[in-house]
């Protein structure tokens, strides 16, 4: 574990009576429990277990590879606060537990050690869960998708941001938002640890005040006050980046890009995820992410891609998407159950995302509330280039001589961009400012010769009408069998594209 010198002024929270343990039925057994048990620094030889009661008690933890609960590791200490620390377990194994206050036995749980090194584990990213409106009362999809992450049995739970509506100076009004939301994320806690990036709902800056003793207090992460931290977990270096509540929110920068730059140098030849609120890629909140200073974001990119990092997990977006830039796997899982954000791109879907992580094979799926497996994706990725459009700007629109952002899952050996059935061009050149449809084929060769095709086709009307227009034909280039995949929707505002049709091809044999 790495954490960056950081002193946010944690201060500590007392919680009235009425707000623990409000959403359950709390039994004889639990009675003398006010939160927990949590799951923390889980390591693959030992793990660490949190709980506040709400007298001073002594703490013991019952574990055992099964029901029996055979072993037990006893703290004499008096306090409300325990945190008590297993040593010497098995390394990927299930273990159960119970925690025991002045001989009071809890609730039983289980959780998982982290395998081996390199080895497969499972953990589940998601995020933006918030509430629609200001109000304690989290979505009952959060408390339904939550239930599905249990039944998952992952090693660890990763948090993208946005867990209550707002933070204010109203203490009371913090206490009861962030409870609620505690209540069903502790749940998951019980299981595995938790981790969780903040969003920018969750820092008071949205109603003028830095605030995060609340979001701090809500999450065990390595028991450090800080926004942004670094661990490791089965041969993995995961890194928790704080996108909203350093002096600059929506940039990565100052004491946190270099304690950033520093890590990733430092972890050279281990697998590494990055998890932020912000996006880099956004499909909603274009210029209010990471994407609000391009420069910065493109340098960002650059450091990630040097530095072999895997994968950038985000919400904000309130939807499900994968983009891939340069061998860069960008996610946005932001889907945890506030209002479904809806884009050209899809993906508005409540979801979770499950990744299972191994030195050789990283496979991520989106599962709905259904249950159903919404995208997959697989790590090494084997393929033609996928071609990719993204657009800056509000709303989705582009005016007339822009020029539209087009993203390569790897560095083209080949590309060329025609407008209209003109020549192919190797510089790409902006929507051409004409009324009327205009088709842009994007061409990509990879390092086996493999051609990829996408058509984009941008209506540029003129008006403010909002259109939606589905097109079912295909088309022939030289050497390439094109196949449609419609992405069809419509966005208009004055001067703009008013249909998007992407058009995907594959070379059959
Ligand atoms: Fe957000």
């Amino acid at each position: 574990m790495v954490l960056p010198a950081l002193s946010l002024g944690l201060t500590s929270i007392t919680y009235p009576s009425v707000y623990v343990n409000s959403s359950a039925i709390v039994s004889l057994a639990e009675m003398d429990i006010a939160r927990g048990p949590l799951m923390y620094n889980v390591t693959n030889h030992s793990a660490c277990v949190f709980w506040r009661t709400t007298d001073s008690t002594n703490a013991s933890i019952q574990y055992g590879l099964n029901t029996s609960l055979l072993e037990t590791v006893s703290s004499s200490t008096l306090d409300t606060v325990h945190r008590v620390r297993i040593a010497g377990l098995q390394l990927g194994t299930k273990y159960y537990y119970k925690v025991v206050s002045d001989g009071v036995p809890g609730e039983m749980y289980h959780f998982r050690t982290a395998p081996a090194d390199g080895q497969a584990f499972k953990m589940i990213i998601m995020g933006d869960n918030r509430p629609i409106s200001d109000t304690p009362v989290q979505p009952q999809a959060f408390s339904d998708i939550t239930d599905r992450v249990i039944a998952e049995e992952p090693n660890l739970v990763v948090l993208t941001g946005d867990y209550v509506y707002s933070v204010t100076t109203i203490a009371g009004d913090n206490i009861a938002k962030w409870s609620a939301f505690k209540a069903i994320i502790d749940q998951a806690a019980h299981y595995a640890p938790v981790y969780a990036a903040i969003g920018n709902h969750d820092t008071g800056l949205w109603t003028g005040t830095l605030i995060l003793q609340y979001f701090l207090d809500a999450f065990e992460q390595h028991n450090e006050a800080s926004t942004y931290f670094s661990f490791d977990y089965a041969g993995v270096h995961m890194m928790i980046l704080d996108s909203e509540a350093t002096n600059t929110p929506l940039r990565i920068t100052g004491d946190q890009y270099t304690w950033l730059t520093n890590e990733l140098q430092a972890s050279q030849g281990r697998m590494k995820f990055m998890i932020a609120h912000a996006p880099m890629y956004p499909l909603s909140h274009i210029g209010s992410s990471l994407d609000v200073n391009i420069t910065e974001r493109d340098a960002l990119q650059q450091l990630f891609e040097s530095t072999n990092v895997t994968v950038f997990a985000a919400g904000h977006d309130h939807l499900w998407n994968r983009i891939t830039v340069n061998g860069l796997v960008h996610l946005i899982t932001g889907g945890a159950g506030a209002p479904l954000y809806h884009t050209l791109w899809g993906g508005d879907f409540l979801h979770y995302t499950k990744a299972e992580v191994s030195r050789n094979l990283v496979d991520i799926s989106a599962i709905g509330l259904d249950a159903g497996v919404k995208d997959n994706y697989v790590l090494p990725y084997v393929g033609p280039i996928e071609i990719f459009l993204r657009v800056v700007g509000n709303t989705s629109t582009r005016m007339a001589g822009t020029v539209p952002s087009i993203y390569f899952s790897q560095v083209p050996a080949q590309k060329g961009y025609s407008w209209d059935g003109a020549p192919n061009a190797t510089v790409l050149t902006g929507l051409p400012a004409a009324p009327g449809p205009h088709i842009l084929d994007v061409y990509a060769e990879n390092g086996d010769s493999v051609w990829s095709h996408a058509r984009f086709v941008f209506t540029t009307s003129g008006s403010i009408t909002t259109t939606t227009t589905t097109t079912t034909t295909t088309s022939q280039v030289p050497g390439i069998q094109v196949e449609l995949i419609l992405l069809a929707g419509a966005a208009g505002i004055v001067i703009i594209i008013v249909v998007l049709v992407l058009l995907r091809s594959r070379r059959t044999g």
